[in-house]
């Protein structure tokens, strides 16, 4: 975004209000019940993804943050069941529309990708076929999930051809690629960054799905693009309903989209709550180490990169995986598990924990643990 500065509410999906009177009547379209994903390698299976819970509710845009490596890509592909093999997701539920999508078979699973749940790629350059036009990549969404319909089978039946051309038409336009009937025979490589991108959410928009996966999609764009293609997916969500997850690691590009954000760091969920309050009251350093490397333009401050980098998940260190970085860490921090844990202290149920409508944390300040006299904190950072 031009602007860095993390604005208010404003831009995101719907209200705290309309929020909290939609979520105890809806039920989430799409749930991760303790979802483990492991990657078996030479040093032992690393769980890309451990134990992760993450409620979605329709029109709801979740933003998944965390520094590249900390598991984020892993969420989307095994919601969509993708992790290549060795790969698998060892323990968990993923629900939607009351199955759960990690016990079924593939064939089953394909009905439901592109068509129901949807997802834009990071790199729309390695994503589109450079072979076929970009107009007959949209079409090809439509006819996998058999969308229009028809008596004889394609590619003979015209009048379900005509029918297929209309509708991609229509969401050429509708994700602002200017003369569509002109683009429609064009190349991907005819096509800007940014339209290859538009193209991409063309792709995934064409069978109308209710939950759109977004991964990463501004990453490889200029700044004014990245602009235009937020606007885009936010107007889709307003104007469908369509519930998003959006992967990033840039929280302020979270900030500025999402109603609520989860902070994933080594596989693990560290922080999670209404967008408001993880970027006005973060209660994991690394949430506040992602802050601090924000840009603020009007405000001259230095930014603070946060020192080290995201461990080898094959040899996670003992105890907080964070610790090795953390600059309030406590030789405690080393040794004990931390859960999730609501910030108030205050009981809620299962469902508001995984949807962020409760703000949690996962850090030893918030487990009540009393540090010994000889650690205790000088710089106000108290347990
Ligand atoms: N195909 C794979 N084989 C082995 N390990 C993998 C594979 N994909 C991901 N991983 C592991 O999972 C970690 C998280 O990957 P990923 O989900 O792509 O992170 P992010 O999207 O946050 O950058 C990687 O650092 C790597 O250790
Ligand atoms: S548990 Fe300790 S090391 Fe981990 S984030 Fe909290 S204070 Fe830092
Ligand atoms: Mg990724």
């Amino acid at each position: 975004m031009a602007n860095r500065t993390i604005s208010q509410s404003h831009n995101r999906s719907i209200s705290h209000e309309q929020r909290t009177q939609m979520t105890p009547t809806n039920s989430p379209i799409l749930e991760l019940r303790n979802v483990t994903t492991l990657f078996p390698t030479r040093r032992g299976a690393v769980r890309a993804v451990d134990a992760a819970n993450l409620a979605l509710y329709p029109g709801q845009i979740l933003g998944l943050v965390g520094e590249s490596g900390c598991g984020k890509s892993t969420v989307l592909l095994s919601i969509l069941g993708l992790i290549a093999r060795p790969g698998r997701i060892d323990s968990g539920e993923i629900l939607f529309a009351g199955r759960d999508l990690s016990k079924l078979p593939d064939s089953e699973l394909r009905k439901i990708r592109g068509k129901e749940i949807a997802m834009v790629f990071q790199d729309p350059q390695s994503t589109l076929n450079p072979v076929f036009p970009v107009g007959e990549q949209i079409r090809e969404s439509l006819r996998l999930h058999n969308m229009i319909g028809g008596g004889r089978s394609w590619p003979f039946d015209r009048a379900r051809t005509t029918q297929e051309r209309k509708r991609v038409l229509e969401v050429m336009a509708e994700v602002g690629i200017p003369a569509p009937e002109a683009r429609y025979r064009a190349y991907p490589h005819q096509f800007s960054g940014g339209m290859q991108q538009r193209a991409l959410i063309a792709i995934g928009l064409a069978c109308n799905p209710k939950v759109l996966l977004a991964d990463e999609p501004t990453t490889a764009l200029d700044v004014t693009i990245q602009a235009q293609i937020v606007a885009l997916m936010r107007r889709i969500n307003r104007e469908h309903g369509t519930a998003i997850i959006l992967v990033t690691h840039d929280l302020g590009l979270a900030a500025e989209f999402c109603d609520h954000i989860a902070v994933m760091y080594a596989g693990r969920i560290v922080e999670i709550g209404r967008t408001d309050d993880v970027i006005e009251r973060p209660q994991h350093p690394y949430t506040t180490g992602l802050l601090r490397c924000i840009p603020d333009i009007g405000v001259r401050r230095p930014i603070e990169p946060i020192t080290g980098n995201v461990p080898d998940l094959a040899e996670l260190p003992a105890g907080c995986a964070f610790a090795p970085r953390c600059p309030v860490a406590r030789p405690v921090c080393s040794q004990g598990f931390f859960r999730l844990l609501p910030v108030s202290g205050e009981q809620a149920d299962a469902a508001a924990q995984r949807s962020g409508e409760v703000h949690m944390a996962r850090c030893l300040r918030l487990t009540g643990y009393r540090l010994p006299a000889s650690e205790a904190p000088t710089n106000g950072a108290a347990p």
